[in-house]
């Protein structure tokens, strides 16, 4: 049986997703729930991008990357990565931001495809070999564990990126990842790619071969399992498969394969497979991004019978049509765990276990609204509890929040809404309005208020449980002008409520990244 490291970049290439980035409050939830799922390795951010991810990494760093898991003090804390280009200023930047975890490790990266250097990079075969050398030895200086790719392995010259590779390890690399950037091989490919590196680079057995596959042909799963199986020891992942353009080899697929054929493939992984469903949702929420239904592993559907011949099929023996058992991914975990007679400690104690950390003002604004969902609502889920607290984690502070919400609709006429905001000032703004339906009337009387014009580029409403009464969660992306698309998401058991409340967190997150002073200009 082999070991298989997990290092998920979620936090990293997955957030480079259109319109996934996410807030440091919802970085550090995601990393939390990653470390509870017992991933080796988090690659929390790319620091030198801008003040924020620094300060982000840095406190994933100095919390997660130290605390050992809660209940499980044996455990030790995951490796916490960060990026950097082959700059030494991006590399002084992933240092100062990963140094506070009991186990940092610094990620630098130069392509080596022909393509790559002759129209993005303009370094001849030379300069490339010469910058890989130093910049993991700077790297090196910094911090004893170092990750090296070479980016666009899967289109490159397999000799020179033999000779890369070497280079690198030479100057102290201890995992050399291996990206298939654009997700173009094919897993025969793939497989002899990860085979020749093993066979013919200089030290590549006493240092760890890492694979990191992109989707955009569907095979990212099938060629990591091909690095895998060729020798590579580390599978770099994302939840959820998200990432840059068609993402990332999902975590849960690879996960969920490995376990489900170990015994043909004899590999295994540290990862607690029952909490795979909740991480699904903890990123879902944080970036926006749904789960569709068919979703392998933590797809709404992915345990669901709909045929005559297949219930009967599953009622009979359960093998039939499941190769994985549904709670063997936390699938049957939506047993009632709180009533409206709990009280806050317990309330308090189930969101530390499910890796939502509320104190103070927000921890009582959260068990208000659990009081409240608990009269209305039969039974309160786990998934519920954290669609709820996730309400109260302000992407910055308190921005606009929404007080009140009334609105009148029908068959007949036009439906109107009116909003009463708390603005930044902590005045209180009222507006009506119409529009072609609820959800329509109550963006326009929003926007009559926080005139920050964005066009709603996708409007997402899922229930989180099952049921008529089941909290109903809104996810919206929305774009201002040229700039990246951002999102919002908002739960009530009132889907418009939760809808404005999606849109208004969306707005609240435009409004956070505009520098300070036009933020000024426009609440003036
Ligand atoms: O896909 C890629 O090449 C990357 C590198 C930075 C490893 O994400
Ligand atoms: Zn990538």
């Amino acid at each position: 049986m082999r070991r298989i490291h997990i290092l998920d970049t979620s936090l990293r290439d997955g957030e480079q997703a259109p319109g996934a980035s996410m807030t440091s409050p919802e970085k550090l939830e995601v990393a939390r729930a990653l470390a509870r799922l017992g991933v080796d390795i988090i690659e929390a951010g790319f620091p030198a991008a801008s003040p924020d991810d620094h300060a982000a990494v840095a406190q994933i760093a100095a919390e997660v990357g130290r605390e050992p898991l809660r209940g499980r003090p044996d455990v030790q804390p995951p490796v916490i990565q960060a990026l950097a280009r082959a700059h030494e200023g991006d590399i002084d930047a992933a240092w100062s931001a990963i140094k506070g975890a009991a186990r940092p490790r610094i990620h630098t990266f130069l392509a080596t495809s022909d393509l790559h250097l002759e129209h993005k990079l303009r370094m001849t075969r030379d300069e490339v070999i010469a910058k890989v050398g130093a910049m993991v030895r700077h790297a090196k200086r910094l911090c004893d564990a170092v990750e090296f790719s070479p980016e666009d392995a899967g289109r490159s010259d397999p000799a020179f990126l033999h000779q890369v590779l070497a280079v690198a390890i030479e100057a102290g690399a201890t995992v050399l990842n291996i990206p298939d950037t654009v997700g173009y091989t094919m897993p025969d490919e793939f497989g002899a790619l990860i085979a020749g590196i093993v066979e013919n680079v200089p030290g590549a057995r006493e240092v760890v071969i890492s694979v990191h596959c992109h989707d955009d042909l569907g095979l990212a799963v099938a060629n990591s399992l091909a690095g895998l199986r060729a020798g590579a020891g580390q599978a770099e992942v994302t939840v959820n498969g998200i990432g840059e353009r068609a993402g990332n080899a999902s975590l849960e697929e690879l996960v969920m394969l490995l376990r489900t054929r170990e015994p043909v493939l004899g590999l295994t992984t540290g990862i607690d497979t029952t909490q795979l469903l909740s991480v699904s949702k903890v990123i879902s929420r944080a970036t926006s991004y749904p789960v569709p239904p068919n979703k392998a592993v933590v797809g709404g559907n992915a345990f669901a019978h709909e045929s005559g011949i297949h219930q009967d099929g599953v009622l009979k023996h359960q093998r039939t049509y499941e190769i994985m058992k549904p709670e063997d991914v936390g699938a049957s975990q939506t047993k009632l765990v709180l009533g409206k007679h709990s009280g806050k400690h317990a309330f308090a104690e189930r969101l530390a276990v499910l890796g939502v950390a509320l104190e103070g003002e927000a921890l009582v604004r959260a068990f208000g609204r659990f009081k409240v969902l608990a009269d209305r609502k039969r039974a309160v889920h786990d998934a519920d509890l954290v669609a709820l607290a996730a309400g109260e984690r302000a992407p910055a502070p308190d921005l606009y929040v929404l007080e009140d919400l009334q609105v009148a609709c029908g068959t007949a006429g036009l439906a109107t809404a009116t909003v009463r905001l708390r603005d930044p000032e902590g005045g209180q703004r009222v507006q009506a309005a119409v529009g072609t339906g609820p959800v329509d009337a109550t963006y326009k009387a929003i926007q009559a208020i926080v005139l920050t014009p964005v066009e709603l580029l996708e409007f997402n409403v899922n229930a989180v449980t099952e049921g008529i009464d089941a909290l109903g969660e809104v996810s919206v992306r929305v774009r201002e002008g040229d700039e990246r698309a951002t999102h919002g998401s908002g739960a009530d058991t009132d889907i418009v409520v939760a809808s404005a409340k999606a849109y208004l967190a969306a707005l609240n997150h435009v409004i956070a990244r505009r520098p300070a002073a036009q933020n000024v200009e426009g609440a003036a």
